[in-house]
């Protein structure tokens, strides 16, 4: 479907034939001749495009998903300035104030609009009348035993044997501190949580199936080391479940991952060793099992410049001596990866720490394949344009196909509250594959013939009432 290696975009050297003289007017005649046939091409392309995207957007366009497509406005305003002190007042401000200093500001007077109060709490377990299912991005998220949900920088596993889902994550229940004056904030390693669902939105504790280490010092998971971003993935051949992390320590010096197995999803996971892969520093990462059960880790490497991209080993406990260097020099973190129509995509954030930035959408024809920049897929109306430069004042996790839907995806994110990080948020919101893109690749020449990734932004949203959950 996708054109490739178009002969008319390679231009061919205009060559004057022995014997022939080669006037100026004849070469300025073939170039306009060449253009006007680029003009044609681009016509043509343009056209194969649309119909591309007229195939697709009968798919998208189901009516069930149509209200999920609705731009939905925010406009969030700027409060008044507030009182400084005379000595603070003294000093001219660097800049004027953002949305994103006053998100980051736990003083800030509309605090409540990015970490509403917990007694506006979405709890499951309560007769929610017409409100049962949906989805308030930011609010805070109760299991089933009223508990906030503790599974932070998390991945999904639909585990097809028990026809459930997983969702480990991060748990971060304890006290936000520095190590020391110039380090990020940080909660000491618990462990990672679990919840299972059939439903993507009642969650049972199924307790941490990863615990931290509390004596030993020189063990990864000891409490004062690092445990981010745990995901999942089901090895048929070793019948074991696999989960891969990223394990540092307090200064994020070691940057390396870990693996741990279980025979259960609920655990316990036994943890088996951490390293450097492929030789490389090791930060943010996740991993993806495609169709034909090949694995492959994502990380960023180099200082968190460029992503790395391998397959793991046919157990899934190892790398392979195969990687390939993508978005080389574009600084992306959090890299969430999932597949479409025989597309790969990827959602990544910009490495701003604990603040909000822009997220970014990419494709590419194989995991290990050229992957290319489409711009940002969040979607969002009104006047708070920072929502949308900011992902919703949130960064990306996972990305969760929903099943039966074709094009539907549940765009996991977290909303970081680095002041207490135990009562970070959770962002979902539907993901949708469809329509052109607006905005021209970075590195090549005309619009990318993938199509748009959406992140739509909704204060209240639900899956279509039909889906019932399972693979069709
Ligand atoms: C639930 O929806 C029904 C039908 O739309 C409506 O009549 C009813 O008032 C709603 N109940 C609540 C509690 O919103
Ligand atoms: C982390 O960095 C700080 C400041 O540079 C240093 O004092 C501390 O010892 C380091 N900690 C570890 C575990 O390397």
């Amino acid at each position: 479907m996708k054109m490739r290696n178009n002969k008319y975009r390679k231009p061919t050297s205009l060559r004057c034939n022995a014997g022939s003289r080669c006037s100026t007017p004849v070469a300025v005649w073939a170039l306009v001749g060449f253009l006007i046939v680029l003009q044609l091409w681009n016509l043509i392309s343009h056209t194969n495009i649309q119909s591309k995207h007229a195939h697709h957007s009968s798919m998208i366009h189901h009516p069930l998903l149509r209200e999920l497509q609705v731009v939905e406005e925010e406009n969030i305003q700027m409060p008044p300035p507030r009182r400084r002190s005379p000595r603070a007042a003294k000093r001219k401000p660097k800049r004027a104030t953002t949305l994103v200093d006053e998100f980051l500001d736990e003083n800030s007077q509309i605090r409540h609009v990015f970490f509403p109060s917990a007694k506006m709490a979405v709890d499951p377990t309560k007769d929610n009348g017409n409100d049962s299912f949906y989805y308030y991005p930011g609010r805070v998220w109760l299991d089933t035993e009223g508990n906030p949900i503790q599974a932070h920088g998390g991945g999904i596993l639909y585990d097809e044997r028990s026809e459930t889902y997983y969702w480990y994550g991060e748990y971060k229940d304890g006290p936000t501190y520095h190590a020391h004056k110039k380090g990020a904030a940080r909660v000491d390693v618990i462990g990672v949580g679990c919840y299972s669902s059939k439903d993507l939105w009642t969650w049972k504790n199924e307790g941490i199936v990863l615990a931290a280490e509390p004596e030993n010092e020189a063990h990864d998971l000891h409490k004062s080391n690092i445990l981010e971003r745990p995901k999942v993935i089901y090895n048929s051949k070793t019948a074991k479940y696999v989960m891969w992390m990223h394990i540092d320590d307090t200064n994020y010096t070691k940057a390396s991952v870990g693996v741990a197995t279980s025979s259960t999803p609920v655990g316990p996971f036994t943890y088996l060793h951490s390293k450097r892969p492929h030789n490389s520093d090791s930060r943010d990462m996740t991993i993806f099992k495609d169709d034909d059960n090949t694995a492959y880790i994502i990380y960023s490497s180099d200082d968190n410049s460029e992503l790395h991209i391998g397959p793991l080993d046919k157990d899934y406990l190892d790398v392979t001596g195969v990687v390939r260097r993508v978005l080389v020099g574009q600084h992306r973190e959090a890299p969430a990866v999932f597949k479409y129509d025989g597309t790969y995509y990827m959602i990544t954030s910009g490495c701003t720490g604990w603040a909000p930035n822009e997220a970014r959408a990419h494709a590419a024809e194989s995991m290990m394949g050229n992957w290319e920049t489409m711009g940002d897929p969040c979607v969002v109306g009104g006047n708070s344009k920072v929502f949308r430069f900011a992902t919703f004042f949130s960064q990306g996790s996972f990305v969760v196909p929903v099943f039966g839907f074709e094009g539907l995806f549940v765009f996991m994110a977290d909303r970081w509250n680095p002041a207490d990080l135990r009562d970070s948020r959770y962002v979902w919101l539907p993901l949708i594959v469809g329509g052109a893109v607006d905005r021209p690749l970075d590195y090549s020449f005309g619009f990318p013939l993938w199509s748009r990734v959406s992140i739509y932004w909704h204060r209240r949203w639900r899956l279509p009432p039909q889906w019932n959950g399972n693979i069709v």
